[in-house]
């Protein structure tokens, strides 16, 4: 892909499924990649994986629902990186009930980490990117925000607003030569799905569903993601903003 070689890229929940796949492949493609997460001990393992590589990695610890840690971690990439020109709000959290029986300490934590969080990256990292008027942001929303999911209401909720915040952010940067787009994973074998079956009264027939209704015939891989969005990062996308796009199997076929 044109133009990652050498860009500065932050990616939230770096550590995790998603996010440790998309480190990888933005260092393959020589991007210096800085992974912002909680779990600071498996940022930092694949910080090394990456480095013993010939690529070039960042583990910094934040937690990304806390705003004065996320200005603090903002400030300290562009001081051992240089200048962000690039930012994936990956970060995510779940929980897999029919929303009746959820609590609000639940939908609390579910719209901090979901919708406060990315919130608090955009703040820290947008004023730079309007200083050197180019940047480019991918947020992972989910499949969930396009076409509802039975179970995930309130981090469907997060999602959505996510969603219609890009569009509204591509449109307010697009004279500073900022990008915006979403991607949205149908499901993905990770942890977080994993945790999303566990709470199931039957993991594996809930797993099968899921892997049923995708027409094409699996679960997304990590990297699957991790493709699509180095691509919208790169220069071959430096023509789409504001876009939505479902990497998922076609399970959501939206126009
Ligand atoms: N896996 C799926 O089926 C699926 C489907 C649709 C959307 N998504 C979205 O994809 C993204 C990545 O999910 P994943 O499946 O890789 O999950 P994952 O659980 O494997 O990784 C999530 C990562 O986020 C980190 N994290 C959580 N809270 C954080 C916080 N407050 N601050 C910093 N880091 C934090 C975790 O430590 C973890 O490393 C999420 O936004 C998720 O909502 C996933």
């Amino acid at each position: 892909m044109k133009g990652l070689k050498d860009k500065v890229v932050i990616v939230t929940g770096g550590a995790g499924g998603i996010g440790s796949a998309t480190c990888r492949r933005l260092a393959e493609e020589g991007a210096k990649v800085a992974i912002f997460d909680m779990n600071i001990v498996a940022a930092e393992q694949l910080a090394q994986d990456i480095n013993q590589q010939n690529g070039q990695a960042l583990a910094v610890r934040c937690d990304i629902t806390d705003r004065n840690v996320v200005e603090q971690a903002v400030q300290q990439v562009e001081a051992e990186l240089g200048p962000i020109d690039g930012l994936v709000n990956n970060a995510g959290w779940d929980i897999f009930k029919p929303f009746v029986k959820t609590n609000p300490q639940e939908w609390d934590k579910l719209i901090q980490i979901n919708l406060v969080g990315m919130l608090n990256m955009h703040f820290a990292v947008l004023k730079g990117m309007v200083e050197r008027n180019s940047g480019s942001i991918v947020n992972i929303a989910s499949d969930a925000a396009r076409v509802g999911s039975s179970g995930e209401a309130v981090y469907a909720a997060c999602k959505g607003g996510l969603l219609s915040f890009s569009k509204t952010l591509a449109r307010e940067h697009s004279r500073h030569n900022i990008k915006i787009n979403v991607i949205c994973p149908g499901p993905t074998d990770t942890a977080l799905l994993a945790g999303v079956t566990e709470g199931a009264s039957n993991p594996e027939k809930l797993r099968e569903a899921f892997t049923r209704a995708i027409p094409l015939g699996r679960l997304g891989q990590p990297e699957d993601l991790a493709s699509s969005i180095a691509f919208f990062l790169s220069e071959d996308a430096s023509f789409i903003t504001g876009q939505v796009l479902s990497v998922s199997g076609g399970l959501t076929m939206s126009g």
